[in-house]
């Protein structure tokens, strides 16, 4: 990945560009008031100093005090100038520069002459700021001349450099703290970030050698954690599905052997008739258990895909009922078990599900009765709850051993694992049954003693 896209350097630049924005708006704060008010102050100052010199010239203004005056101001940053009413230049300070002359040149039409005027405040472009005062008689009758004073801009040039540079090392120790945020960032966030990347692509070929971050207490953490629970489980299912592979194999191989065993009796010529057509019988019986294996198992494989598709209908609790009590007494009718529907006082809400498989799951736990229970009676029995109903299939026979209960849902398990095929199916019709329930958001459950056994089914109503 490209260290642009990068978590840490996205929010470093973030914090680098919120960090200059407060910054920038800071120092043009700082800049301009700051700046403003010097301005105002030197102006302020050149103003009363323009005027005490005003005010001593027009006590006497002779060539003595005049040279005094610009002598003065020879000892300072600024500089002066006493001009005549005409503005014709009397005296200046030292080092008068050309520039000024041609200032008051350019000025002695300018504004108001009778009262002091600030003449250039443009401290930005302009070389120096500039007022001017009128000397007058106490009485104010008579005009002795202007007094200039100047006041070079450089001074305030010098604080806005100053003030810039510390706006330049303010930047440079912001960039100096975005790169160690970055660092440290790195460090936090894409360090752990790129471990737990490296480590999912251990999940799938070695869960076992997952080395993650799980005991931080932070988001990395929890991450981590999720990770690794989530590969506990692949592995577990991984290992589940070559078990289940494994299972299967063998359960075709065995009646594969016998096919091929029968079929060679019954294709040699000295094989007595009578034993040819039993083989020719068990080789049927043993492929037809085959095909009903096999199709047991591709069922299994598109529920565990999710491409079994159900075909859900609306269908009244009391029709499915009587379908349910028609489709069990058949079964049971030709076996010695008493079979009992208690039905008929269901009322007539609806169900949404897939009938034939709602059918073939109630087939598949009768045929276990059947095959497996040894029971004398069967029960059929329904209830109505608020929004789901409650079947339960109950038998009088042998029950399920405690210890095999909790799997006789998992693929492949029976509880005589060395029953022979013929007795029995191949362990997949509960695995089966449970999936379509669940398919329709219900659940079937299994409660057995020595005295029977009881599927309960619950299935959701259709709410009104
Ligand atoms: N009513 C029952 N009474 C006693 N044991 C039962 C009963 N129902 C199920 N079992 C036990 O649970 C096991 C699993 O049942 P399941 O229906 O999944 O497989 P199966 O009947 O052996 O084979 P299949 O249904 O695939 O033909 C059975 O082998 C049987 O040992
Ligand atoms: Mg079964």
């Amino acid at each position: 990945m490209p260290w642009r896209n990068s978590l840490p350097f996205r929010i470093s630049l973030v914090f680098l560009l919120t960090t200059l924005l407060i910054e920038s708006v800071l120092f043009m704060l700082l800049y301009h008031t700051l700046l403003g008010e010097r301005v105002v102050e030197e102006i302020d100052r050149l103003e009363s100093r323009a005027e005490s010199h005003a005010n001593v010239l027009a006590m006497s203004f002779d060539t003595e005090t005049i040279s005094h005056v610009a002598a003065m101001e020879s000892e300072t940053d600024t500089k002066v100038a006493i001009v005549a009413p005409d503005h014709r230049l009397i005296d200046t300070s030292n080092r008068f520069p050309a520039v000024l002359s041609t200032f008051i040149r350019d000025a002695s039409d300018q504004s108001a002459f009778d009262q002091t005027v600030v003449l250039e405040t443009d401290w930005e472009n302009k070389p120096y700021l500039a007022v001017r005062t009128p000397i007058e008689s106490m009485d104010e009758t008579t005009r002795y001349g202007y007094v200039y004073m100047f006041l070079p801009t450089e001074i305030i040039h010098g604080i806005s450099h100053r003030l810039q540079l510390r706006f330049l090392y303010i930047t440079a120790i912001a960039l100096i703290v975005t790169a160690l945020t970055f660092i440290l960032l790195s460090r936090l966030i894409s360090n752990p970030i790129q471990q737990l990347r490296r480590a999912t692509e251990n999940v799938l070929t070695r869960p076992g050698e997952l080395t993650l971050p799980t005991s931080r207490v932070d988001e990395i953490g929890e991450l981590a954690r999720s990770i690794e629970s989530m590969s506990l489980e692949l592995a577990h299912l991984k290992k589940e599905r070559n078990q289940f592979l494994s299972d299967l194999a063998h359960e075709i191989k065995t009646p594969l052997t016998y096919l091929q065993g029968y079929a060679e009796i019954a294709s040699k010529p000295q094989t007595p008739v009578a034993l040819k057509e039993q083989s020719i019988q068990t080789i049927l019986e043993e492929s037809q258990a085959l095909t009903e294996l096999v199709e047991n198992a591709f069922q299994l494989a598109q529920l565990d895909e999710n491409t079994f598709t159900l075909h859900k209908d609306d269908i009244l609790v009391s029709q499915l009922g009587d379908d349910l009590t028609r489709v069990l007494a058949s079964m049971f009718r030709v076996t010695p078990i008493l079979f009992d529907s208690r039905l008929s006082m269901l009322s007539d809400v609806s169900l949404r599900i897939d009938h034939n498989r709602i059918i073939q799951v109630f087939r598949a736990l009768g045929h276990n009765a059947i095959e497996h229970s040894g029971a004398a009676h069967v029960t059929l029995d329904g209830a109505l709850m608020k929004d789901t109903i409650t079947f339960t299939l109950r038998d009088d026979g042998k029950g399920i051993p405690e210890e095999d209960l909790p799997y006789i849902f998992e693929r492949l398990y029976r509880v005589e694992k060395s029953r022979s095929r013929r007795t029995g199916g191949s362990g997949l019709g509960l695995a089966i049954a449970q999936q379509i329930i669940e398919l329709h958001e219900g659940s079937l459950d299994v409660a057995s003693d020595r005295s029977g056994t009881t599927f309960t089914i619950t299935l959701p109503l259709l709410t009104k």
